[in-house]
């Protein structure tokens, strides 16, 4: 199929040809994949519904879980958006841009094609100068999910986009690694009180700060609700909690508790394992991993350091495919701040292949 091309850039000012030659694709209603500062995404123009036909096709992704339009500018919202909540300008004015996405309700002119047949978009403005100046370029919102194949773990690296859409897609913007590592936090404005569909680097808490919620305030019914514990069939307003994410081909088992419990726990299921005939992976932190021997022993970072922990986890995962493990064993990340997110993606992770062991 197309040849991949690859564009480093290093300073977007002085590399306005290569951003020029990836707009003008996206203006023709093609793809281009560019880094954002939470993950690589799969971009194409928002406002062409034959645009995200081709994102879903090139991500072998289902056609009604929804895309998020990107923006480059705060004042976009209104071309887009209808009846925008007060909340929605304090929570742009605080974290944007930055990982943060929301759920609005939509102006005609997005495409139900974008939207996965929704009257709501949700939108973002990332904080990452090739994003921008590329949003900014191609003169049109764009329309991105993360830049892997359907069920694969998001990509951080340029060379994680290129191993899955390889022949694929006609550009890919590379602008080194990302810096945060998980995908955007989603907070739904659309109905009553803002609720997070998917937890991220901004948190329940920074939310709650800016708009000054009660906690009885956070969600109708004076219900927090925890967004690893919706029912999958049941969120019909985050579809893509329906769908199988971030799943390392290998079957995942995490284990919690103390850290005497988690380790010892993990030891034991290895030795299992190994007696079994299988090649045995660990995903543990710096903190831990003296304490393991196994096949493929992977630290994601340092619990002192949560941020290594969200930035290293989906390389992580993707190194286990590599080295061809049959099973992981990986510790709870349980961190304060973004133990919620990280450990979103790792019990989706570990669910996934629960899932597809059922259907087998
Ligand atoms: O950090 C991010 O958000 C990255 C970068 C590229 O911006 N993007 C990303 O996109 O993670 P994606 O498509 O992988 O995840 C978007 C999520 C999906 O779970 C989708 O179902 C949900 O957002 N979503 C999109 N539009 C929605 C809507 N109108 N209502 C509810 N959920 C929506
Ligand atoms: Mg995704």
């Amino acid at each position: 199929m197309e040849d991949t091309k690859i564009y480093k850039i290093e300073d977007v000012n002085a590399q306005e040809d290569e951003i020029k030659k990836a707009a003008e694709i996206v203006k023709q209603g093609g793809l281009c994949a560019f880094p954002t500062e939470t993950v690589y995404g799969l971009g194409g123009n928002g406002l062409d519904p034959e645009a995200a036909a081709k994102i879903y096709a090139a991500k072998g992704r289902p056609s009604d879980n929804p895309l998020i339009i990107h923006i480059a500018e705060v004042a976009d919202l209104t071309l887009y958006c209808r009846e925008i909540p007060q909340e929605a300008w304090k929570l742009a004015e605080a974290f944007w841009p930055g990982p943060l996405t929301m759920i609005l309700k939509k102006k005609e002119n997005v495409p139900e094609r974008t939207t996965g047949g929704l009257d709501t978009v949700a939108v973002r403005m990332p904080d990452h100068p090739v994003a921008l100046a590329l949003i900014r370029a191609s003169g049109c919102p764009i329309a991105a999910p993360s830049a892997n194949l359907s069920g694969k773990p998001s990509p951080t690296k340029a060379v994680h986009v290129y191993e899955d859409l390889r022949g694929r897609i006609p550009v890919i913007l590379d602008g080194g690694d990302v810096t945060i590592g998980i995908e955007s936090t989603i907070v739904d404005l659309t109905d009553g009180a803002p609720k997070i569909l998917r937890p991220g680097y901004i948190s329940r808490g920074d939310i709650a700060r800016v708009l000054e919620l009660q906690e009885e305030e956070r969600a109708p019914g004076g219900e927090r609700i925890d967004p690893a514990k919706v029912d999958p069939q049941a969120a019909p307003k985050a579809p893509g909690m329906k769908y199988r994410h971030y799943a390392p081909k290998a079957a995942l088992y995490i284990s919690g508790g103390t850290t005497e419990e988690m380790t010892e726990e993990i030891l034991s299921r290895a030795a299992q394992a190994k007696n079994e005939g299988k090649k045995v992976g660990i995903l543990c932190t710096e903190e831990t991993k003296p304490r393991y021997m196994a096949d493929v022993v992977l630290s994601v970072g340092s619990r002192a350091q949560e941020r290594s922990i969200a930035h290293n986890l989906f390389a992580a995962l993707r190194a286990f495919d590599d080295s061809d493990v049959d099973v992981i064993f990986a510790e709870a990340l349980e961190t304060p701040q973004l133990g919620e997110a990280v450990m979103n993606r790792l019990g989706k992770a570990a669910a996934a292949k629960k899932e597809e062991e059922k259907e087998d």
